[in-house]
């Protein structure tokens, strides 16, 4: 049944190309976005576009009464997690006090099915790997903790009936799309960073920490390519229409790369070097972030295809080149 989904957050990387495949399946999509760190060139064609924060009351009460909205999806908020050691009130304002308003907004309106874009960062260190939903949560970084606050928020609205979820656990999105890649403001994302790197726009690539305790001595995280992501939250809509009260769920690969593994994938695929420095680590960071993904698999019928390493880095790779994959 074709559904009208507020796509908040829907003129960057991860929403607009969700918003893309809602319209694909014949979905009606309106996106609330502030632009802020988005662009109105991702909204895809066929979306109706409202310029707003998501913590403006006002106008989020204002759209919701006039537009017959059945589910929402909430991809806004800021997302670096760096920025948020050193500007941790940014985070705290944008993820969670705008993110409270625009819930409080679509209880009012009896919007009452929520996809949030919640982190693998909600864990902190691992305790065990792959994680599974279960481990606890410790964030390291302010904005590993704005994205529990908000899972906190939902599971209290559920259990008060005002509000059916899920939240989607995302390790570390990337690849690209019909030409659409990775283009955050500032880009802080690995192989981004490490693509232009290779190709010479930007200075060596910074590798955060060689005394991680991993093989190489580098992080470790677990890449999930963005279709694979976009086709997630279609399944977590059809799970909460069918009656879901609230679902907490990882949606990576079960597969972790370090960030040399990385730059040498980036090497092998492009034929390029990529120049790099190695520095000291970065405050918030974990040394490795692997999801278990048995959840998704067996409550949302999910499973990655598209996020083998070196098909993310051959799409990103086509996208920073102007060729589409
Ligand atoms: N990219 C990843 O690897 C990753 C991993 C885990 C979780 N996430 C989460 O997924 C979501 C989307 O990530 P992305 O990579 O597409 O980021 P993005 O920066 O490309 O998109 C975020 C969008 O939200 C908008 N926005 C921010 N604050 C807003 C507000 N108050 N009101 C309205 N719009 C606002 C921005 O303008 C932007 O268009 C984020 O919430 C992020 O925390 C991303």
């Amino acid at each position: 049944m074709a559904r009208h989904v507020l796509v908040a957050g829907g003129a960057g990387f991860i929403g607009s190309l969700t918003a893309q495949a809602l319209l694909d399946r014949g979905d009606r999509v309106t996106i609330v976005d502030d632009l802020s760190t988005g662009s109105k060139d991702v909204i895809p064609q066929g979306a109706a576009f409202h310029e707003a924060s998501i913590g403006d009351e006002v106008a989020m009460t204002t759209l919701l009464s006039s537009a017959d909205i059945d589910a929402c999806i909430c991809f806004a908020g800021f997302i670096a997690a760096g920025e948020s050691m050193s500007d941790p009130g940014k985070y705290f304002v944008n993820n969670v006090g705008a993110t409270t308003v625009l819930l409080e907004a679509l209880a009012k309106a009896q919007v009452q099915q929520f996809v949030f874009s919640s982190s693998a960062a909600v864990y902190g260190e691992p305790l065990f790997t792959p994680m599974t939903e279960t481990h606890p949560t410790a964030p390291t970084s302010v904005y590993g903790e704005t994205k529990l606050m908000v899972e906190r928020v939902l599971s209290w609205m559920a259990s008060r009936g005002a509000m059916r979820y899920v939240a989607l656990r995302y390790f570390n999105a990337a690849g690209a799309l019909e030409g659409h890649r990775e283009a955050h403001q500032p880009e802080t994302h690995l192989i981004p960073l490490a693509l232009a790197a290779a190709k010479g726009e930007r200075p060596a690539l910074q590798v955060f920490g060689t005394d991680y305790p991993t093989p190489d001595g580098t992080c470790i995280r677990d890449y999930i390519h963005v279709s694979d992501l976009a086709r997630a939250h279609l399944a977590a809509l059809d799970v909460l229409a069918s009656g879901t009260t609230e679902l907490v769920c990882n949606l990576g690969t079960s597969q972790g790369y370090s960030v040399r593994e990385v730059i040498s994938a980036i090497e092998e695929v492009t034929g390029l070097s990529v120049p790099h420095e190695l520095t000291s680590r970065r405050p918030g960071d974990p040394a490795e972030l692997v999801a278990s993904c048995d959840l998704a698999r067996d409550v949302l019928g999910w499973v990655p295809t598209r996020s083998a390493l070196h098909d993310i880095i051959r799409d990103a790779w086509h996208a920073s080149s102007g060729t589409t994959n």
